[in-house]
């Protein structure tokens, strides 16, 4: 479960047999002290930030509980550009946590890895295509507080479908930007995928948003807390097993790449994923193919 980049047979087992693959040493200490740097600073002005849901105001609430185990865009409560101007250290008390927009703009440093070509290789190996996308980027922080949990902190599997469709198969990867020594990641994943569990619809169903405690005895040794340390990144596949990610105990930031087919349902969301122009022209051919649903501003 755990290989450097390169090893893209075994990633491609370790996938498709765990749903999960540990990538050593993939990413530059330099380039980690500088994303860092750089989040704490864009988190004190609301223009770099997604939209963040007030967590604290919703767990107090009869009829909003209940939103908290679902996605968080559910949550009616949307902190105001005001309550983002007075920093982080004041909003993340009432979120769980924050998108900061247009990563590959912002964090040119990730365009190395997004587009990197043992990247593309794996991707191309796992998804069995000669054109596979990135469909997906984005940066989240996540907050250290004592709020309620939601959105991922429990147990889901991003396609809440029964069985995800063959051209909507896609690979995540996910880049930690925090962790030290002695930091464990906050991520969890079952390693049988959910066709494998032989489960009902009604009870894959009742899952979605779940606790440990919440599955079958028999699915406790399935549950894993993959080993990574800092400069290590993993992918997983994030529809047919399921996930979560405790709330942290320092600040969490994470980058997500999603890559898919080219008709893939996500496919559309790619063009709002922005890319520079000057850099996208001196990629090669292959990367270009790749990034080729990206916006180039
Ligand atoms: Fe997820």
């Amino acid at each position: 479960m755990y290989y450097t980049i390169e090893k893209n047979n075994q990633i491609n087992r370790s996938l498709n047999e765990n749903g999960l693959t540990v990538i050593k040493t993939l990413i530059k200490i330099k380039d980690i002290n500088n994303t860092k740097i750089k989040v704490k600073k864009l988190l004190n002005s609301p223009k770099y930030l997604g939209p963040a849901f007030n967590v604290k105001l919703a767990s107090q609430n009869k009829q909003t509980q209940s939103k908290l185990k679902g996605v968080a865009r559910e949550i009616n409560y949307k902190l105001s550009s005001s309550i983002l101007r007075k920093g982080y250290k004041y909003y993340s008390k009432l979120t769980n946590s924050i998108e900061i927009l247009n990563p590959l703009l912002n964090f040119s440093q990730l365009n190395n890895y997004v587009f990197h070509n043992d990247v593309i290789a794996v991707a191309k190996k796992y998804l069995k295509t000669n054109d596979p996308k990135i469909l997906y980027v984005a940066m989240r922080v996540h907050f250290p507080n004592n709020i309620s949990e939601n959105d991922v902190n429990f147990f889901h599997c991003d396609d809440r479908s029964f069985v995800t469709k063959n051209k909507n198969k896609l690979l995540k990867l996910l880049i930690p930007f925090h962790l030290k020594k002695r930091i464990k990641i906050e991520f969890n994943q079952l390693i049988i995928s959910k066709n494998k569990m032989n489960i009902s619809k009604k009870l894959f169903q009742s899952l979605q948003y779940s606790k440990k405690e919440d599955f079958p005895k028999k699915f406790r040794k399935y549950f894993i807390k993959p080993k990574l340390r800092n400069q290590d990144a993993y992918f997983f596949n994030p529809d047919d097993f399921f996930h979560n990610a405790e709330k942290p105990k320092n600040l969490r930031i994470m980058v997500y790449i999603v890559f898919g087919k080219s008709n893939s349902y996500l496919a559309r969301k790619a063009k709002l994923i922005k890319i520079n122009i000057k850099y996208f022209k001196q990629l090669s051919v292959d990367q270009k193919k790749f990034g080729s649903l990206l916006k180039k501003v």
